[in-house]
């Protein structure tokens, strides 16, 4: 269970400061599948950088499983990361000189061997439709291979939270779908929490739960 209690996140440059989130209440239970739209700028991937643990609300708490993530040390938070939350980011942030299927291996934190690891890096790119693709140079993908790409890497250590921030900003229909249906059907399959923030209306359609954030402020649709 993630719980969103009273969070409120503010930038502050120079002089002026951005209320971006208001005064944010939420909580999300285990297998939740929640999409988020809104406006850009309205405050999305900033509520889903807190969710990700990768910076801190000004105020509020973000406690998963009753733990006060505000409490945990910067170690505990990274180790806390790497186990349970499987992130994909509208850029995909490949590492370049690695091969996509380097790119999957070295994202794993299992102790299973060499080979094994393999195994799994290769039949997840065929997922996506890139087993053709996994011994190339990253740099050399396109922006929606390398995505795809991305979104698989997110999944190699079977999070139990999976956030999506814009998973496929850059794909075209066809793989848009393949990707989500592979979002979903890892939900069904090992009951993980899935939360994708999307400007796209028929992906945010098939949420469970839809929440729209606008202006710093969440509402759910019913
Ligand atoms: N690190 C930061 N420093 C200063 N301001 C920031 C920072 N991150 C976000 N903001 C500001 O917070 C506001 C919300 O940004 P955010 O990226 O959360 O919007 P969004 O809803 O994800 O938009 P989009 O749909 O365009 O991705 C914006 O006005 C942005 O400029
Ligand atoms: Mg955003």
């Amino acid at each position: 269970m993630i719980s969103i209690r009273n969070v409120r996140k503010d930038f502050v440059k120079g002089d002026v400061k951005q209320l971006v989130l208001k005064n944010i209440n939420l909580s999300i239970a285990d297998g939740d599948f929640v999409t988020i739209m809104g406006p850009s700028g309205g405050g999305k991937s900033t509520l889903l950088y807190l969710l990700a643990l990768l910076d801190t609300p000004t105020t509020g708490d973000i406690c998963i499983d009753n733990n006060n993530m505000g409490k945990l040390s910067e170690k505990a938070i990274e180790a806390f990361r790497g186990k349970n939350i499987g992130l994909i980011f509208q850029n995909a942030n490949l590492i370049s000189a690695l091969t996509p299927l380097e790119n999957l291996i070295i994202a794993m934190k299992d102790k299973s061997s060499y080979r094994e690891k393999k195994r799994k890096g290769e039949s997840l790119l065929e997922k996506v439709g890139l087993q053709h693709k996994k011994n190339s140079n990253s740099a050399s993908l396109s922006g929606g291979e390398a995505q795809r790409v991305a979104v698989v890497r997110a999944l190699v250590n079977n999070p139990r939270i999976i956030l999506c921030d814009e998973p496929t900003g850059a794909l075209d229909s066809v793989n848009s779908k393949r990707v989500i249906e592979l979002l979903m059907n890892i939900r069904k399959e090992t009951g993980c929490t899935l939360i994708i923030v999307t400007h796209d209306k028929d992906i945010g359609a098939l949420g469970e739960r839809k929440i729209i954030l606008k202006d710093g402020e969440i509402s759910e649709l019913s």
